[in-house]
């Protein structure tokens, strides 16, 4: 049932907030240790500089504590927390130590769909809500330096770390999620994987040739579902795997780069991270205002593809 139901409570976000590790390394830094160019990377990715460090607890904790100020929410009205991560620190109860680090006194857990991750923690959190729930903290936060084979060219450019948070309030109506997808194919699950403890492996070219079509075929369903065609879209947030996927995503839409959140060239893939960094970084910067509808897409590991429309500000 991917449209949101008629009358059931619904949602709205009411604080973001990200975490970038300090430590920048940027293209010249990967020329020192790999063969390779800013060049090339620039060119093939849209990546010019990376951030690296922290944990998945640490820097959760800081892009939460984030969302929680904004909104205005002391912890104990927080009713769940879901963490989307592909990159725990433990095989379990990440999501627990971030929630006693915050402070917050209710059920935690993580929630592992890849780079699609953030949006089906979002989806998720809605039906948090339309079940009772009233304040739902969502974060996104991946720590991909730490399953990243450094000495591997075709894959150490790509991949970095963040965390991004959103405070979802629960509101009478049917809030601002107008249409959701989620999607997965395990047949193509051999193109992009890690073992557990192991590091990322990719096939590159055909990940990317899957990922626009993926991404569109989800992007379609949502926006359908929430009655809408692209025309209709103020912003775009896709998830930031490459610039060219963005790009090409873009164009198959017929929406002009324009209206596209991009933070690949500071962020490089956070996974998890990179939705809700690039909508909160779009947020900041005051390119949405109420009543505009945004399209959150992303694509990863798995396969799995999500997206969701949101009208910004809620309706009734
Ligand atoms: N520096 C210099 N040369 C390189 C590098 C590098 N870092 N990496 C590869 N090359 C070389 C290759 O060896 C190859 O050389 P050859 O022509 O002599 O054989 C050449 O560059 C072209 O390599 P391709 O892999 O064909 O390059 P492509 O244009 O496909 O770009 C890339 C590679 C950037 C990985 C692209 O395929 C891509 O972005 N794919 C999608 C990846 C993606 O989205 N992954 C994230 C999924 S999200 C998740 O769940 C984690």
């Amino acid at each position: 049932m991917p449209a949101t139901r008629q009358g059931a409570t619904g949602a709205v976000i009411s604080g973001w907030g990200i975490a970038l590790p300090d430590k920048v390394v940027t293209n010249q830094d990967l020329e020192a240790t790999l063969d390779t160019s800013d060049e090339w990377i620039v060119t093939r990715t849209g990546i010019r500089e990376r951030r690296i460090g922290g944990s998945t607890v640490s820097l959760s904790v800081s892009s939460g504590q984030a969302a929680l100020d904004l909104a205005g929410v002391t912890p104990d009205r927080i009713d769940a927390l879901v963490v989307a991560t592909t990159t725990p620190d433990r095989q379990w109860g990440t999501a627990p130590m971030i929630q006693d680090q915050l402070g917050l006194r209710c059920g935690a857990y993580e929630l592992n769909a890849a780079c699609s991750g953030f949006v089906y923690a979002l989806v998720n959190a809605h039906g948090l809500i339309a079940m009772g729930a009233e304040r739902v903290l969502v974060i996104g936060t991946d720590t991909l330096s730490r399953i990243t084979d450094w000495d591997d060219r075709a894959t150490a450019p790509l991949f970095a770390d963040a965390s991004g948070a959103v405070v979802l309030e629960s509101v009478d109506g049917r809030g601002q999620l107008l249409g959701w997808d989620l999607d997965a194919d395990g047949s193509a699950s051999e193109l992009l994987w890690a073992t557990v403890g192991g590091t990322i492996n990719m096939e590159g070219k055909e990940v990317f040739r899957r990922a626009v079509r993926i991404m569109m075929d989800s992007a379609e369903k949502s926006m359908r579902h929430a009655g809408i065609t692209a025309d209709d879209l103020s912003l775009i947030v896709p998830h930031q795997a490459n610039i060219r996927i963005i790009q090409a995503a873009c164009e198959r839409l017929g929406v002009d780069m324009e209206r596209a959140a991009v933070t690949i060239d500071h962020t490089g893939n956070t996974s998890s991270a990179s939705i809700p960094v690039a909508l909160a970084e779009a947020l900041d910067d005051g390119r949405v205002k109420t009543g505009d509808h945004i399209l959150l897409v992303g694509f990863g590991g798995g396969m799995t593809a999500a997206s969701a429309v949101l009208r910004w500000g809620g309706t009734s």
